[in-house]
């Protein structure tokens, strides 16, 4: 197959972790026979500074004009000061608005070598962790109206949080159809004891769910959530919850597998073309140091392997081989445990491309 990839490397670690994930793309065309053509497109601090706006037309451009998009991490302290609408974030949520990526998961499972590397204690652990946050992408608080005003001699800010039925409807059952491929279990996770857009959440996930009878559906408010993710997360099979809420769960459901560095996602929208990113953001503090873990900018190529290409085993092959080169005992700086062999940024792509 012949596929093009908006290769956006972003900034921060972003470049280093996306190279590693194209080192171990090239070895899949060569391997299975495919041709990837990348296309670089400019996104976040980098665009600021070389076209002075976090996402161009022409790049948003580029992303719809390709079979799918691979991204390595926005933002950083350089652009902090910068006016909300002017921030390398922005750029990220105008991407996923403009492509209409309104569904984002999640994966959060533990791999058994790196079970020590969990905050969590062993006897939770043992009980696996293997669960899934379905977020929505592009609607809820983050694209609701943004405003500060002047009232009474202070400063008054406003963030609006707004769901159509329709948003949570194409949400709920992705939620639905994935938990049927899975342990067939859902979860919607909101604040409907306060928050009216949650109380409708429940509303319409009320009427999908009578049309998956197998599916056991429950409910849970989004502070209970976050405390049984670290009391039993092997309750959850698929969470599925707001723009917001899933933000902030799905850094927590990282942890507890023992590193932000290895969970990808995956953001699609109708179609077949998505966008995939490791859900950790640009790490500054180690960018250009050759030091971040890029399995999960790998991992998420190969998600967009399998969703977007259907290239099942190619996909299978680079999970593979990221199992392996854990076998292996090679671990980046962020999962360093005692015994294991210390591997770079680079070295661990190489490790990953060879075992391919
Ligand atoms: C994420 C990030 C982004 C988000 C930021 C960078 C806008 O935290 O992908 O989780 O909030 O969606
Ligand atoms: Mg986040």
């Amino acid at each position: 197959m012949n596929k093009t990839i908006a290769v956006i490397r972003g900034d921060g670690i972003g470049p280093e972790i996306v190279n590693e994930a194209i080192k171990v793309l090239d070895k899949i065309a060569e391997k299975y026979g495919h041709t990837f053509t990348y296309d670089d497109v400019d996104m976040g601090g980098i665009a600021i500074d070389k076209w002075g706006d976090p996402l161009p037309q022409a790049m948003l451009d580029k992303c719809l004009a390709a079979d799918s998009v691979l991204l390595g991490a926005v933002g950083g302290p350089k652009w902090e000061g910068l006016p909300g609408p002017q921030r390398p974030e922005k750029g990220l949520l105008r991407l996923r608005a403009g492509m209409g990526l309104y569904s984002n998961l999640r994966p959060a499972k533990l791999w058994p070598q790196l079970a020590q590397a969990s905050p969590l204690k062993p006897s939770i652990v043992e009980k696996g962790i293997d669960f899934l946050v379905v977020r929505e992408l592009i609607s809820g608080i983050y694209f609701g109206e943004h405003k500060t005003v002047e009232e009474n001699g202070e400063k008054v800010a406003t963030d609006v949080m707004l769901y159509a039925e329709h948003e949570i409807e194409r949400i709920g059952r992705i939620a639905f159809e994935t938990a049927m491929k899975r342990r067939k279990k859902v979860t919607c996770v909101d604040k409907a004891n306060v928050l009216d857009t949650s109380r409708l959440w429940r509303a319409v996930l009320h009427r999908i769910k009578e049309e998956y009878p197998e599916v056991e559906y429950g409910e849970m408010f989004v502070d209970n959530a976050s405390m049984q993710l670290v009391k039993d997360p092997s309750q959850f099979d698929v969470i599925v919850t707001g723009n917001m809420f899933g933000d902030i769960l799905s850094d927590e459901a990282s942890m507890l597998t023992g590193t932000i560095g290895m969970i990808p996602s995956s953001s699609l929208g109708d179609g077949t073309r998505g966008m995939y990113e490791p859900i950790h953001g640009s790490a500054p503090d180690i960018a250009g140091q050759n030091k971040a873990n890029p399995i999960g900018t790998i991992l998420s190529a190969a998600m967009m392997l399998k969703y977007s290409f259907g290239m099942d085993a190619e996909a299978a092959a680079i999970e593979a081989a990221v199992n392996k080169a854990l076998n292996d005992g090679l671990r980046t700086a962020d999962m360093m445990a005692e015994g294991c062999i210390p591997a770079s940024c680079s070295e661990m792509g190489d490790a990953i491309a060879a075992r391919l």
